[in-house]
């Protein structure tokens, strides 16, 4: 079986005001009636593939964790954020060597599950074969918040070597990658088996491989959770797995998947995931809406009407009202107000 890595470290500015620093975005119902933290987590439900999950959070998040998931979910608290090289290493070293992780974030969009699943089963496969699996996914724009994967030699019925993983080109190497075509956006997630993701961690980053090591060493469990020894991992640099591991090993392998995936990076991308009346509008019944296509308009108290605009989001959340077009939608988090929440 295959063991989620459920990593739940995100603060999510560009949703304010809908997400806060107290209650950040993984554990907002923002599509359908779960959290996205719930979907994560409802996505490996199925213990025919999946064993149980491990979340690994920092102690600011412990109580939704905890409130999101069923009792018993193993813990990881990190003594503080050091990114995703740090905070996979932490879940390997808890595992045994043979262990195939599946490390998913906890808070993406994920629409078609069957693909999921699919994609999950191949790149568990693989993974048990010695690769660390990443998922392709199709590349819509130039997008340069997201790592691209370069397909390379064929590797079974529905997967490939990965010939190039860049982390976050600028935008005239994204713009490039789109051009020539046989590049996908790293959808974040990864399978590999415990033992030989710690050994290319070692190879590249053997700091961090270490130091994790000795904090998972001197570790203990405290109120039915893990902790990491603190003193240890605070020492840790704290990097991705995209530039510490993938960027580096030439173990890589890409399953390219399409399953309606979304970071839901920003309004838009929101406003993109939830079903839209015929105009692309998505609002409450209580909003009032003429002559307005594309329109986002969220709630949590007054009634918000608006006459004859396109491509704009309202958001009236937590005594703060947010009026941001689609082009502004990525600086949202500039915003003082997200910023000093
Ligand atoms: N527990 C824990 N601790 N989780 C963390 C930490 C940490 O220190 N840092 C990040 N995470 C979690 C986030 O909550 C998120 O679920 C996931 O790990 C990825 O981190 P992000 O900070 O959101 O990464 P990114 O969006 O900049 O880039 C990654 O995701 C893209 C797709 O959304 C990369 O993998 C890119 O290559 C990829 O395209
Ligand atoms: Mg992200």
């Amino acid at each position: 079986t295959i063991v989620p890595v459920i990593l739940c470290g995100g603060s999510g500015t560009r949703l304010w005001p809908r997400s806060r620093k107290a209650m950040p975005k993984p554990f907002l119902p923002l599509v359908g009636e779960r959290t996205l933290f719930e979907a994560t987590l409802h996505r490996c439900a199925d213990p025919e593939v999946f064993a149980r999950p491990i979340v690994v959070t920092g102690a600011e998040h412990v109580e939704h964790v905890e409130a999101q998931s069923a009792p018993g979910t193993a813990i990881i608290v990190e003594p503080e954020a050091k990114n995703t090289a740090a905070a996979i290493a932490l879940a390997a070293y808890r595992l045994p060597k043979d262990a195939i992780m599946l490390v998913c974030p906890s808070d993406h969009h994920i629409a078609d599950l069957q693909a999921f699943t699919d994609a999950a089963t191949s790149a568990a496969s693989l993974a048990s074969d010695g690769w660390l699996v990443a998922f392709g996914i199709e590349a819509r724009k130039p997008e340069t918040g997201f790592g691209y994967i370069k397909c390379g030699a064929r590797l079974g019925d529905r997967s490939y070597r990965v010939e190039r993983f860049v982390e976050k080109p600028d935008l005239a190497t994204a713009r490039s990658f789109l051009a020539q075509g046989d590049y996908r956006w790293n959808g974040g997630l990864f399978a590999f088996v415990a033992g030989k993701f710690i050994e290319e961690l070692a190879s590249h980053r053997p700091q961090i491989a270490a130091l994790v090591e000795q904090a998972v060493l001197s570790g203990r469990d405290e109120g039915g959770h893990f902790h990491p020894d603190a003193e240890a991992f605070s020492k840790v640099s704290g990097e991705s797995i995209d530039y510490a591991v993938m960027e580096n090993t030439d173990r890589a392998a890409v399953v390219p998947v399409d399953m309606g995936w979304s970071d839901i990076g920003n309004w838009v991308a929101l406003r993109e995931a939830c079903a839209s009346d015929d105009n692309g509008n998505v609002a409450p019944s209580s909003a009032e809406l003429v002559d307005c296509r594309n329109v986002m308009v969220e709630s949590d108290g007054p009634r918000v009407s608006v006459v004859g605009l396109e491509n704009v989001t309202i958001v009236v959340s937590n005594g703060e009202i947010l009026v941001t077009s689609d082009a502004g939608a990525q600086k949202v988090g500039n915003l003082a107000g997200a910023k000093n929440q």
